[in-house]
């Protein structure tokens, strides 16, 4: 959906960088901003910097910076109507549904995601205050769940009917249409409709901002026909396969632990991360994919499977490490004692010895060799081969051709077999399919390859001091200044591509009539380069002005149109520069071809003319 501009300057404006950003990273008051470790990138003094004043960021270390809405984007790895949504959340303010002609799919979504909150609500309070409901709370605090992280993961009950929600619903006004595009009810070939969840221990499913989009619910009754657990049927705002159960309440930890542990089900999340581990995401039961694998790669490149040892449950496991490693990532394996899942055996041995499992999670390369002589393959030595064959098989899928010689050597010194001979192995199977491994990669995050060519186009050349001056100064000083030298410069004076792109960006507004924000400019483009320009200027002293002491304190500011002339003529200075130099090569050519070379000698006259007089401007 789009958000109209003013309603994203209001989020802004009622949002607090200091405090956003503060909430994730300690930041510490210097001078007149804030600073801290820079979360991008890994430093031990603080070059991080953030502006209340200016309610921008900027990395002195990387070169990162923007504005609330950027720093979220960037930090949480979410869109721009990701982070806008959060902070307005965050803020109270409400995002109000486009009119009703404008009702697209986009706010058909907003209202299924409104709609999904109400039932996941409406399931909570059943749990919590009725006597229905207590039926199903005792189920959970027999389970060991606590109330606390009853409320954490908002889990509920659906009462044991066929209308509770829907009249739940009529109550509030929302319409039943709605409700079965969200899965929640069904509708009979009378075209009556009933309850989707009845009877059931209801866990709703979170987006990776919190937002409920589905819901899984476990049978609780006997003579409930349906199996152990249902799910909400794939709706627009829940698609199975791109989103992993817990993720939202996980995110932080993840990041922080730098690793993720994978489980199966609902209940073993909840238990595991009841026990104080955190760094957990459930894929509930379905096999993992590419795009849940893309989801942890968001936050981490280390994954730690728990599963069941059951066969099914080391089957599944095997499936997901091939993946994995197809997509880049690394992976290692918890293998749980015989007939105990993630969930049991926090409950009966407690977290530490879970903890201490992961901590000497296997390589894949053991937990393939363990799954082969569990089934007593190891045993001859055709199993032996089919083990090791097994093995290279695996390590083919990876990308990294580093990280495959890496694990070769491996699996050599393990069985005491020829490097060379798994070598060999290896090349056959790449050979074979080395075109779908290619394949594969192409639907990898095109966004990153997006950036990628934007850093290579731009880092290469420095950007001119007078260029970004003069661009400091009409960032500063508005159509005050860009009314001063609008007649003194065109964007074709401009050398380098970013501050040209800026340039242009600036006459436009400028022509619009639109007021100049470093904000609004760094919202309107998705141009990481230009963003990070914005913060940058709006971070740095000026080059030209006495109006900083040392320690960069500002203590009093420069008049932007001074620094702008100065700017214009530094620039100016450059151009003449080049043109004099051009010329002169010209005049040599000229005067060896025996041409006229006097109209090269009275243009390089004007320009050192005027490069003098440019000179003595600077001075006064
Ligand atoms: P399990 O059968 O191992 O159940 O399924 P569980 O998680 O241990 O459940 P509890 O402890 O008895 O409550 C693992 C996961 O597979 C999915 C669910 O996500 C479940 O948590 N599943 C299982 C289904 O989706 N449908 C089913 O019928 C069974
Ligand atoms: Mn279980």
């Amino acid at each position: 959906m789009r958000i109209p501009t003013e309603k994203i300057e209001e989020i802004r404006n009622a949002t607090d960088i200091v405090d956003l950003i503060g909430s994730f990273i300690p930041l510490k008051k210097r001078g007149k901003n804030y600073v801290g470790l820079c979360p991008f990138h890994t430093e031990k003094t603080p070059s991080f910097n953030v502006s209340p004043e200016r309610q921008m960021y900027h990395c002195f270390g990387c070169g990162t910076g923007g504005n609330a809405i950027t720093f979220l984007m960037e930090y949480e790895k979410v869109s721009f109507v990701e982070a806008v949504r959060s902070l307005a959340d965050k803020a109270g303010i409400s995002i109000p549904k486009s009119s009703q002609d404008q009702e697209d799919i986009a706010s058909e979504q907003e209202q299924l995601y409104e709609l999904t909150r109400e039932a996941g609500l409406f399931y909570y309070n059943y749990l919590n205050e009725t006597t229905e409901g207590k039926f199903a709370l005792e189920y959970f605090h027999h389970r060991g769940f606590s109330d606390e992280i009853i409320r954490t993961f908002g889990l509920g009950y659906s009462p044991n009917s066929w209308k509770a929600l829907i009249d739940f619903a009529a109550e509030k006004n929302l319409s039943i249409e709605l409700l079965e595009k969200a899965g929640l009810v069904r509708k009979r070939d009378d075209g009556s409709y009933h309850d989707y969840f009845r009877g059931r221990a209801m866990f709703p499913i979170f987006s990776t901002t919190g937002r409920v989009i589905g819901f899984g619910a476990r049978k609780l009754y006997e003579d409930d026909p349906l199996g152990k657990y249902i799910n909400s049927p794939e709706t627009i705002i829940y698609n199975k396969s791109k989103i992993l159960y817990g993720i939202y309440n996980a995110k932080e930890a993840i990041r922080e632990k730098d690793s993720v542990i994978l489980v199966e089900g609902y209940a073993d999340l909840i238990s595991v991360y009841q026990v104080g581990i955190r760094n957990v995401v459930a894929s509930s039961g379905t096999a993992l994919t590419q795009e849940q694998i893309q989801l942890i790669n968001r936050y981490t490149k280390k994954i730690i499977i728990v599963y069941d040892a059951d066969s099914a449950g080391s089957k599944a496991a095997l499936r997901g490490v091939d993946l994995i490693l197809e997509n880049d990532l690394d992976v290692s394996v918890v293998s749980l004692p015989e007939g105990e899942d993630p969930d049991s055996f926090v409950r009966s041995k407690g977290g530490k010895a879970l903890e201490g499992l992961v901590e000497n999670s296997i390589s894949f390369i053991d937990f393939i060799a363990q799954s082969y002589e569990r089934e007593g393959k190891l045993q001859t030595p055709e199993g032996q081969a089919q083990t090791v064959r097994a093995i290279v098989q695996t390590i083919a899928k990876m990308k990294d051709e580093l990280k495959r010689n890496f694990y070769i050597r491996q699996v050599a010194e393990k069985y005491r077999l020829y490097e060379s001979t798994l070598v060999r192995e290896l090349e056959k199977i790449i050979g074979g399919s080395r075109r779908t491994i290619r394949e594969q990669n192409t639907h990898l995050i095109p966004i990153a390859a997006d950036d990628i060519i934007q850093n290579q186009k731009h880092t290469k050349q420095e950007i001119p001091n007078g260029e970004r001056d003069l661009l400091h100064a009409i960032l500063e000083g508005g159509v005050e200044v860009l009314k001063l030298i609008i007649d003194s410069i065109t964007p074709e004076d401009f050398t380098h591509p970013l501050t040209k792109t800026l340039f242009i960006r600036l006459l436009n507004y400028f022509e619009e009539g639109k007021p100049i924000d470093h904000s609004v400019l760094i919202d309107n483009t998705n141009d990481l380069e230009q963003q990070r320009l914005i913060a940058e200027i709006a971070f740095s002293k000026y080059q030209l002005s006495k109006g900083w002491d040392e320690s960069g304190i500002q203590i009093e500011r420069a008049d932007p149109k001074e620094i702008a002339i100065d700017a214009l003529n530094m620039i100016r200075r450059k151009i003449l520069e080049r043109l004099t130099a051009e010329n002169q090569r010209q005049l040599q050519e000229a005067s060896q071809c025996g041409e006229d070379v006097l109209p090269y000698l009275e243009r390089h006259r004007r320009f050192i003319q005027e490069l003098m007089e440019l000179k003595t401007k600077i001075i006064k």
